[in-house]
């Protein structure tokens, strides 16, 4: 661990990170959960920022990097009470007139699936000024850390990131699913516990395998990681018994048959961060 430090540290002292200016919002992709998965330009901005506004996802060790700042959560999970959006944009916009350092937490990368788009809309259009800090999204790290790759020469040369709900959390009407079953060889569900037994459905209407391998990805990249294998047949199954409010991703295709290979192999433990006792929340 010591080892571990100093290397950090001597990676951070050869760095300038840019200024975080009063008045400011930071939008921070906070990667999938392992705090070892921040970007420098993340860790930089919770430790200088004076308020952090995260959505529920976030890791409790990816905020312990925040120590100095007033922590606000505006998040939900599945099924839960969700701040309006609007409250947060205008939130947002209020704490950097305010002429504080504002970072905008969002699990993943802050603009996928993550209404970041909205909120950057919304500070532009107020003239606040803001940036953007991209960060792994759970498709990415999540399918890595699983042991799943998203392509392989040999096997998928397409991938596809799809959401499995809309607003009101149906099946998005204008996601062509006939087009993606035929067109990505491989997708990477997200927030698709739910109406995974209709994309199956739709997905074998259009031509894919009964006998297509589908994994289940919770938690992926934390202590808590846990990976199912099944069938599109098996999938809506395997589905029901993970409760809602736990964070899956699933991956349908032909690389999911990779994992026993390199998973057997792989290390893939987080990071692990000293917790802070003393803090200030909101
Ligand atoms: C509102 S979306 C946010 C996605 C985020 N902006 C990103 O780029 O990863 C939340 C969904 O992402 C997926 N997700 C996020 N973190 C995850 C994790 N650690 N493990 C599995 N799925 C995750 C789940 O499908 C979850 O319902």
């Amino acid at each position: 661990m010591a080892g571990v430090t100093a290397a950090l540290e001597t990676v951070a002292s050869r760095l300038v990170a840019p200024e975080f200016a009063a008045g400011t919002v930071w939008l921070v992709g906070a990667g999938p959960g392992d705090p070892g998965l921040l970007t420098l330009h993340a860790a930089h901005a919770l430790a200088v920022a004076d308020v952090v506004l995260h959505d529920a996802l976030v890791s409790p060790d990816v905020l312990a990097l925040a120590p100095r700042a007033r922590l606000e959560s505006v998040g939900k999970r599945a099924g839960g009470e969700r701040t309006p959006q609007l409250r947060i944009n205008e939130r947002l916009i209020r704490l950097a007139r305010d002429g504080l350092r504002v970072v905008r937490l969002k699990g993943g990368d802050p603009l996928v699936f993550g209404r970041g788009a909205e909120e950057t809309l919304a500070l532009a259009a107020a003239g606040v000024r803001f940036r953007i800090i991209p960060g792994i999204s759970a498709g990415i790290g999540g399918t890595a850390a699983a042991g799943i790759p998203a392509t392989h020469r040999g096997l998928a040369h397409s991938v596809a990131f799809v959401t499995g709900h809309d607003t009101s959390g149906a099946l998005p009407d204008d996601v062509d699913w006939g087009a993606l079953a035929r067109g990505a060889d491989v997708l990477v569900l997200y927030m698709a516990l739910r109406r995974i037994g209709e994309i199956a459905d739709r997905l074998l209407s259009a031509g894919r395998e009964a006998t297509e391998p589908v994994a289940f990805v919770t938690e992926a990249t934390t202590s808590r990681q846990s990976v199912q294998v099944t069938t599109l047949a098996q999938a809506a199954a395997i589905a029901a018994d993970i409760p809602r409010d736990v964070p899956t991703l699933i991956i349908v295709g032909p690389v999911v048959a990779l994992r026993p290979l390199i998973a057997a192999w792989q290390d893939a433990a987080p990071m692990s961060c000293v917790p802070v006792s003393q803090r200030a929340t909101a």
